[in-house]
């Protein structure tokens, strides 16, 4: 049954753009021999060669400490590439746009390496375009970012910076991040990825709620009960839990992708579908939010599962030998945020977060109120729900009443459905990185984090991750598998949302 693949990364329907002919552009990828870089980047860059989406003259360079060959280079990522019979051609000329240094992050001398070895590229053509990629830990940020604004930013073409999270670890840390970057690089050339962004759903929201009559006007407080934004994994740390530690569930999840997709779905009406206007009212509404409090709260921390199938589900989040002792990392979050303004006034915006859970799910609920007047009460007419699941099997469904047929007034459960499966059979959704380089080497900046919203999330969470840090608040034990703790359903309850359990979902291209 064919239907709509996840993360194939044979996209349908990219548009090809028009690049600029006259010059060279060069991605450079620092950190090129580390996980993400093996497992994502060159993969994502390969696929958007191969598909002829990139400008025809695009070099990739990378750069790491580690002493690589092209040769090495390749074997660390081949495998992670869809190289299918009769491309291997092409997966050739790939490598040969491919470039290497090998340099250290904090030597001046290595980064004017760098620099002449993309000048010497870009000599025959008239513009050179360079987009530096971080993929690299935080500790060495500040010196990298300030050795490329001093011996590689170019001067005939433009010069992009990526970076990915964590951007920073609290308000402070992150002003300070932010404030260095500020010094160097202008808020236009930086491109802040939160993959999230990237993804189809996540993206329609803006098209969803303002390019139909329906959803914007029964959109606010008059109609809509609450909302609850989910993410949810079905696996554990796999014994590298030290990483995740040191952020916690909060930090990983609902500080950056969570609020990305609440920003998108309550915001007001942007005056334009430029990226400032768009990211004027992300901030906006941001700025109307009280930070999260520890009584809105609920943390969890995952058992072990004696019974379960693989290792992972066996080891709880303690017994990953990298976690420390006694840690109180919460692995589980739901939170309540409310926003002050005309529109969302008294609608609790419920997020939640979870590793080690019953499935792999990252959904919107927005719960609609009952009618007015109801002329048919005791009836057991259920709420509204529109939800839009971002992952897996991506889904845009409303579920409703409707008279059971042939019965008298009896009614029943139902759904309008477009689950893109079967609305979009076949049809291959982008990757997010797919789209987010391109967009980065088009310089349109709508699906990239502005520095003041950054702030105001970490606003927004900051007290809270202080105070549960300070206080070593202790979470709640929860299994492997299941659905969290109890307490976060009690949660949910006590904020208007109402889960019945009576809807069964038919499932996908029935
Ligand atoms: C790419 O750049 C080289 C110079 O580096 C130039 O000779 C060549 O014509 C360019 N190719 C295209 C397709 O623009
Ligand atoms: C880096 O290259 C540019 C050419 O694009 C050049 O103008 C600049 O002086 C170089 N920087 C250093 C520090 O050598």
């Amino acid at each position: 049954m064919p239907s709509v693949k996840e993360n194939d990364d044979k996209p349908d329907g990219l548009p090809k753009d028009e690049w600029q002919e006259d010059a060279l552009y060069s991605i450079i990828i620092l950190g090129a021999s580390g996980d993400l870089a093996k497992k994502k980047i060159y993969p994502v860059l390969w696929s958007l060669f191969r598909d002829d989406l990139l400008p025809k003259n695009t070099s990739f360079v990378g750069y790491a400490r580690s002493k690589l060959s092209i040769d090495d280079l390749r074997k660390s990522f081949q495998a992670n590439c869809k190289i299918m019979k009769g491309e291997e051609e092409k997966f050739f000329a790939f490598i040969k746009n491919n470039l290497y240094i090998s340099g250290s992050y904090d030597s001046s001398e290595d980064f004017k390496r760098l620099n002449e070895s993309l000048n010497e590229r870009e000599a025959k053509t008239n513009a050179g375009n360079r987009v530096f990629y971080l993929s690299l830990p935080p500790f060495v940020f500040d010196t990298a970012t300030q050795h490329i604004r001093e011996n590689c930013w170019g001067k005939t073409g433009w010069n992009r910076i990526v970076l990915e999270k964590p951007f920073g670890h609290d308000l402070e840390s992150s002003r300070k991040l932010a404030t260095h970057l500020n010094s160097l690089f202008t808020e236009e050339e930086i491109y802040r990825i939160d993959h999230y962004l990237g993804k189809e759903l996540v993206q329609n929201l803006i098209t969803l709620r303002f390019a139909n009559r329906i959803f914007n006007p029964a959109w606010n407080n008059h109609n809509v009960a609450s909302v609850m934004i989910t993410f949810k994994e079905p696996i554990g740390t796999q014994g590298r839990g030290g990483y995740f530690d040191e952020y916690g569930i909060i930090r990983d999840i609902i500080q950056n992708h969570l609020m990305q997709i609440f920003c998108l779905a309550a915001m007001e009406k942007p005056v334009s579908l430029n990226a400032e206007d768009i990211r004027d009212e992300k901030v906006r509404v941001l700025r109307r939010i009280a930070p999260a409090t520890i009584e809105n709260s609920v943390f969890g921390q995952y058992l072990g599962n004696p019974t379960g199938k693989t290792e992972d589900e066996k080891m709880g989040y303690l017994d990953d030998p990298t976690v420390p002792k006694g840690s109180v990392t919460p692995t589980f979050a739901a939170l309540v945020l409310k926003i002050d303004n005309e529109r969302w006034e008294g609608v609790p915006w419920i997020l939640r977060a979870g590793k080690a859970l019953n499935e792999r799910k990252a959904e919107i609920r927005v719960q609609f109120k009952k009618p007015d007047g109801d002329i048919m009460p005791g009836t057991g007419a259920k709420r509204d729900e529109l939800v839009i699941r971002f992952q897996p099997n991506e889904a845009i469904y409303l579920k409703m009443m409707t008279k059971t047929p042939n019965s008298h007034f009896g009614m029943e459960e139902t759904e309008l459905d477009m689950t893109y499966s079967k609305r979009y059979e076949g049809v291959v959704l982008a990757e997010a990185y797919q789209l987010l380089f391109l967009e980065i080497l088009r310089g349109r900046q709508i699906h990239f984090v502005r520095n003041d919203e950054l702030e105001e999330t970490w606003r927004i969470f900051t007290p809270l991750l202080h105070q549960i840090e300070n206080e070593k608040v202790k979470p709640i034990d929860y299994e492997f598998g299941s659905r969290g703790p109890r307490d976060a359903d009690r949660l949910l309850a006590e904020n208007n949302f109402i889960y019945t359990g009576t809807y069964k979902w038919p499932g996908p291209s029935k």
